[in-house]
């Protein structure tokens, strides 16, 4: 598993100034990133039908009961407001914003993706869908500076780098005072290949072991486990302090945080009560609330 991993110049350091105006050309000539903003494999086009199918028209049972209305209530959207989803894959969150009225502007750098999500629209007046980088934000004409009443970036921030670029597209997409939301796995406790769930014979517990953390790493991650069809996408882990210390450095300030359990229960069973005691203490998303600043 170590052999399909690999370090990658994570956003602890060096992060280009939030006033750097040229962020999108730093990215390309710092080789600080392992990534161009091209390069095919940061985005989900080539599963974009299998994510499609996966994701549906309501979203999977966690963008359902958690994703979803924790994004919504922590924005605190209103009929009318203006939101940004900042890689809206299939458009699911949209769809959800704009049966409360939302009006919801969409990029995802996946071509197959924003033809699903312009295909599944419920509201094609209040639902719009782009397809671009969600590091170079300017490059889209729909997204004009100071408009947005709110972004949101769901279980995606994890295949994007470098952070930098991408902050500083939604600070200045934001009106002054908007809220962005950030959703992702727990970058403490679900690190791909460097986390799991152990069985602790002795006590009847169930640990959820962590054998890195610091380290960002770039990790492929297998579609269609077990089956050989190759077909990947790209994670970036990185600890906690690389996200808090780029949202401010970007001007974002974080002022509420939310660690969501998984709802799925553990199966019946003599084991049940001490998997959903681990179900119950150890959260799979982390969800980052942050304000632009005057
Ligand atoms: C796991 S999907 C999440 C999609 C959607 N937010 C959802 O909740 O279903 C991750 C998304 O990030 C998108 N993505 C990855 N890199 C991107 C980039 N640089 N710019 C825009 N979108 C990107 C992928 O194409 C994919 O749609």
């Amino acid at each position: 598993m170590r052999k399909n991993t690999k370090r990658f110049a994570g956003n602890t350091t060096h992060q280009p100034s939030p006033k750097n105006a040229d962020a999108h050309k730093s990215l390309r000539t710092s080789g600080k990133s392992t990534q161009r903003p091209d390069e095919p494999s940061s985005h989900w086009g080539h599963v974009g039908s299998w994510y499609d199918d996966l994701i549906g028209q309501d979203g999977s049972d966690h963008h359902q009961k958690l994703i979803i209305p924790g994004v919504l209530r922590m924005l605190n959207l209103k009929p009318g407001d203006h939101l940004l989803d900042v890689a809206c894959g299939q458009g699911v969150l949209g769809r959800a914003a704009a049966k409360v009225g939302v009006q919801t502007t969409g990029l995802d750098m996946a071509a197959t993706l924003i033809q699903a999500a312009l295909a599944r629209r419920e509201d094609t007046a209040l639902e719009h869908y782009y397809q671009g980088d969600a590091r170079n934000l300017a490059a889209c004409a729909a997204i004009t500076p100071a408009v947005f009443d709110a972004a949101a970036c769901v279980l995606a921030i994890a295949n994007i780098t470098p952070l930098s670029p991408v902050w500083q597209g939604i600070y200045s997409a934001l009106k002054p005072g908007g809220k962005l939301v950030v959703v992702l796995l727990h970058p403490c406790f679900r690190i791909p290949k460097k986390s799991d769930w152990q069985w602790d014979q002795q006590n009847a517990a169930q640990h959820r072991r962590v054998e890195g953390y610091l380290t960002s790493e770039k990790i492929p991650i297998a579609m269609h486990p077990g089956r050989d069809d190759g077909l990947t996408t790209i994670t970036f882990h990185r600890p906690l302090q690389a996200y808090i210390n780029t949202l401010g450095s970007a001007g974002l300030w974080i002022d509420h945080t939310e660690e969501w359990i998984s709802g799925k229960m553990p199966p019946h069973g003599i084991r049940f009560a001490a998997l959903d005691k681990s179900r119950r203490e150890i959260p799979l998303f982390l969800a980052l609330r942050a304000i632009k600043s005057q």
